[in-house]
């Protein structure tokens, strides 16, 4: 399973934030926000990642993030000049995706709670057909919005309903197999000019070919991309972190964890760091172990 990050558009509701920099490098507390779904994606054990920009950020990100070899990952760019929709990410990954499954997250969604590092790997496990997941929320008509039935099995898929059909809306991480890309070539573009990502999976609903998970309350799904969103979030990772001494996506932590890179990597990326509060919990995990 190969894996996408969504890191385009002009971040419009945050500006003056985004005039100079990209959003989804602003600081969610203590990390990068991209920080946050590059986790998510580890954390379904995926390593080859591809990055996609705008023109303007993308040299910031590659500066930040590099090849990956030093987390024990693969990175590749790319570049969206405008944001013409989610599912566009299919067609400029489309030689990255070759043959294989992959697993589309956006770069300002930030997942974290308990179950879900299995609920990722088992998702990953996908070859075929499409995965999403629902979450409930209090304003379904601000997101994709899909409808239930009894037996959970999906029964419709709408984008931004003026009147929603459920309170589930769907989270912004999506696993398809490798035929998303053909999915992608039919779509044409929606009243507000974008490639729908809810018409891709609305595609693989009709084919009977869309599962869905619902996220439960041990989940929290939060998006950055507006001043309230931006804060709730570093607020809610600060808190979580302060009260249990473990860091909410941390890259490094992630690859060692793992096994991706050894003890001796983590010193180093330890070293580069300098002193400082995120480098001292790196060594504390090398030392406690
Ligand atoms: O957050 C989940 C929701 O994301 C889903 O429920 C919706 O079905 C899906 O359409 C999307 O909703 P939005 O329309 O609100 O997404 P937005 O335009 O805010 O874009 C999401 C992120 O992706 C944002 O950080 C900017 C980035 N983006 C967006 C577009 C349209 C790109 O990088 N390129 C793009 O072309």
């Amino acid at each position: 399973m190969k894996g996408i990050i969504l890191a385009g558009g002009h971040g419009t509701r945050l500006q003056p934030l985004t005039l100079v920099q990209s959003k989804q490098l602003l600081p969610v507390y203590d990390k990068p926000m991209i920080y946050y779904p590059l986790s998510t994606l580890m954390l379904a054990g995926i390593r080859e990642v591809l990055l996609i920009a705008t023109p303007e950020a993308r040299p910031s990100f590659e500066a930040l993030l590099g090849d990956g070899t030093q987390w024990g990952m693969q990175f590749a760019y790319a570049e969206q000049a405008e944001p013409r929709g989610l599912a566009e990410a299919f067609l400029l990954g489309r030689d990255f995706i070759g043959d294989e499954p992959v697993c589309l997250i956006l770069g300002d969604n930030l997942f974290y709670g308990s179950g879900l590092p299995a609920q990722l790997q088992s998702a990953a496990q996908l070859t075929r057909g499409a995965h999403v997941f629902a979450y409930p929320v209090r304003d379904p008509e601000r997101y994709g919005v899909i409808e239930l039935g009894d037996d959970g099995q999906p029964v419709s898929i709408e984008e931004k309903p003026a009147a929603p059909r459920s309170h589930y809306a769907v989270a912004g991480l999506y696993f398809y197999g490798p035929d998303v890309v053909a999915v992608a070539e039919t779509l044409t573009p929606s009243g507000r000019g974008e490639l729908e990502i809810t018409d891709v999976n609305r595609v693989y609903l009709d084919r009977g070919e869309l599962a869905v998970t619902v996220l439960g309350r041990g989940v929290a799904w939060l998006d950055a991309g507006t001043h309230e969103s931006l804060l709730e979030a570093a607020q809610f990772v600060r808190s979580v972190q302060a009260r249990q001494g473990l860091m909410i996506a941390c890259p490094e932590e992630l690859a060692y964890r793992k096994g991706f890179i050894s003890a001796a990597q983590m010193d180093q990326l330890a070293q580069q760091l300098g002193d400082n509060d995120y480098s001292r919990y790196l060594r504390a995990l090398v030392a406690s172990e």
